[in-house]
C-alpha cells in the first residue's frame, strides 16, 4: 500500500517578495488555510498517513503549522470556541508529519532524493506544493490505484498551450489500457517549443517506485544545472513503462502572482461557506470596472 507523500517544500518563494521575506511561500493563505494545508488534505483523503516535508533553514513554521499548540487550543477552549478549536486540532491529526533537511538546492531531484531514508524501498507520492488540484476530485486516489493496477510510476498529465511547454517537463505518449491514460515513452524537461514533443505537460503530482532512488544517485545535473525528477524517470522509462493519467480537475496553480489570485478567487467561488456571497459580490464589483 502507498502511504507516504514526500512534499518538496525548500523553495525561496522569490516569486513573491517580499511577502516571503519572513513567511514560507507554502504558508500564504488562500482563502482561509496555507496552500501546503490543501495538499495535506489532499493527501489524507488519498488514504495517506505519513508526509515528509522536504524542508530548508528558515522553514521550520511549516511544519508549526501542523503541530498541537496547546496555549492556543486552551484559550479557544475558555472562550467556547468549538468551530476554531476543531479546526486547529484536526489539523495535527490529519497525517503523521516528518521532515528533512535539503541543505543545497540542487533540484527537484535531489530534494526527492532526501526521502530515501524516510520512504525506503516503497513506493510514494511526491505533490509539488505550486499544484492545488481542485478539492472536490479524487484524482490522486485515481493515480495511486492505478500504480497498484501496474505498479509502475504513474505521472498527472495536463495539456497546455504550446506557448507554454517550456515551463514544465513535456511527454510524449501512446494510448494506455485505460480512458485518459497514457503510457508515457519520453520525457523532456522544460525543452523549447520546437523540441517539444507534445503540448501534454506534467502536473505537480507523482506516484514513484522506491526504484527511483538509485536512478536519482546517477541523474547528473540537467536543465538549469540542477538534478531533474523528469530526467530520472526518462531513464526509468528505459526499463519499465510509466503511466500518464490526465489530470480530469481544475488546478490552480499558486506559483506565481497571477495564478495566485486565480487560485483565491476560484477556491473561495466553490467554498460552501464564502462562495455565493464572493461571487454576488465578484458580479458587481466586474460591472463596475471599465
Ligand atoms: C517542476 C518539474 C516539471 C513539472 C513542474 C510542474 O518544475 O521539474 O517537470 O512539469 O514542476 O509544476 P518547476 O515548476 O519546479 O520548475
Amino acid at each position: 500500500m502507498v502511504s507516504k507523500a514526500v512534499l518538496p517544500v525548500a523553495g525561496l518563494g522569490t516569486r513573491f517578495l517580499p511577502a516571503t521575506k519572513a513567511v514560507p511561500k507554502e504558508l500564504l493563505p488562500v482563502v482561509d488555510r496555507p496552500a501546503i494545508q490543501y495538499i495535506v488534505e489532499e493527501c489524507a483523503r488519498a488514504g495517506l498517513d505519513d508526509v515528509l516535508l522536504v524542508t530548508a533553514s528558515g522553514k521550520s513554521t511549516i511544519e508549526d503549522h501542523f503541530d498541537r499548540l496547546l496555549d492556543l487550543e486552551a484559550a479557544l477552549e475558555d472562550k467556547g470556541k468549538t468551530d476554531d478549536l476543531a479546526a486547529v486540532r484536526d489539523l495535527a491529526d490529519l497525517v503523521s508529519i516528518h521532515s528533512v533537511r535539503q541543505g543545497e538546492a540542487l533540484g527537484l531531484g535531489h530534494a526527492v532524493l532526501q526521502a530515501e531514508h524516510h520512504v525506503g524501498d516503497e513506493s510514494f507520492v511526491v505533490c509539488l506544493g505550486d499544484d492545488i488540484v481542485d478539492p472536490r476530485t479524487p484524482f490522486l486516489e485515481r493515480m495511486i490505484a492505478a500504480h497498484h493496477r501496474t505498479g509502475v510510476a504513474v505521472v498527472a498529465l495536463m495539456e497546455v498551450p504550446e506557448d507554454q511547454v517550456h515551463l514544465y517537463g513535456v511527454a510524449d505518449v501512446t494510448p494506455g489500457d485505460e480512458p485518459g491514460e497514457y503510457r508515457i515513452s519520453e520525457l523532456v524537461e522544460k525543452p523549447p517549443v520546437d523540441e517539444a514533443p507534445s503540448n501534454l505537460i506534467v502536473v505537480g503530482r507523482y506516484v514513484l517506485p522506491g526504484s527511483i532512488f538509485p536512478v536519482l544517485h546517477d541523474t547528473p545535473p540537467g536543465r538549469g544545472g540542477e538534478i531533474q525528477l523528469t530526467d530520472a524517470l526518462q531513464t526509468l522509462a528505459a526499463d519499465e513503462p510509466i503511466v500518464g493519467i490526465v489530470l480530469d480537475a481544475p488546478r490552480h496553480d499558486t506559483g506565481d502572482k497571477l495564478g495566485f489570485l486565480k487560485a483565491t478567487v476560484e477556491l473561495a467561488a466553490i467554498r460552501e461557506d464564502l462562495g455565493p456571497d464572493f461571487v454576488a459580490w465578484l458580479r458587481e464589483w466586474l460591472e463596475t470596472q471599465p
